[in-house]
């Protein structure tokens, strides 16, 4: 199996949840109602599934590794415009996510989301696709098989590890803001 065959099992993952989105897009827009409890879902898998573990293991290993190799300029120019593309996503994540957080304070407009939803259903299957079909396939043919066995041993250790320091980091965020809490509630 190559390395990545996962990723690509990951996308089609992905791409479920962007269509079970691209209808409450729809929805919302059809009747001005924002369903924050579904929204917040979504935004939790894009901010966990996509971002915190999809894309970190296309960075931190896949297109690291190629980094160190004497990659086409072509290929090497699109693994540019992927990193790009991934803070482009990070950055309207971020503002969703502050959306349905801070919803009350935020004065966000349904328009907005609209906007945000759509700007998310607009680059991200056009992201998909260019790994998928562009860059990929192509870029085995700088890895050796050895190389490949070790770079799918690493995405696998990831896996087993990624629940592990998530849970384990979510914790010690809980345990500071309790802290913080307890000592605000004592002074
Ligand atoms: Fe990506
Ligand atoms: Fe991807």
């Amino acid at each position: 199996m190559k390395p990545i065959a996962p990723l690509m099992i990951e996308h089609r993952t992905i791409e479920r949840m962007l269509s079970v989105f691209a209808r409450e897009r729809q929805r919302i827009f059809k009747t001005g109602q924002v369903d924050y409890g579904a929204i917040r879902i979504s935004v939790d898998f894009f901010r966990t599934y996509i971002d915190e573990y999809h894309h970190r293991k296309e960075e931190d290993i896949l297109f690291k590794t190629l980094d160190a190799k004497a990659l086409s300029g072509e290929d090497r120019k699109v693994m540019g415009e992927l990193r790009d593309e991934h803070s482009r996503a990070r950055s309207v994540i971020e503002k969703l996510e502050k959306i349905v957080r801070y919803r009350e304070q935020a004065h966000v407009t349904v328009e907005e989301i609209v906007r945000y939803m759509e700007l998310l259903l607009k680059w991200y299957p056009a992201h998909v696709e260019k790994e998928d079909r562009r860059f990929f396939l192509q870029s085995m043919k700088y890895l050796s098989d050895q190389e490949q066995a070790a770079m799918l041993e690493e995405l696998r250790e990831f896996d087993r590890n990624f629940t592990q320091e998530r849970y384990g980091e979510l914790i010690s965020d809980l345990e500071k803001y309790l802290r913080l809490k307890e000592r605000g509630a004592a002074a």
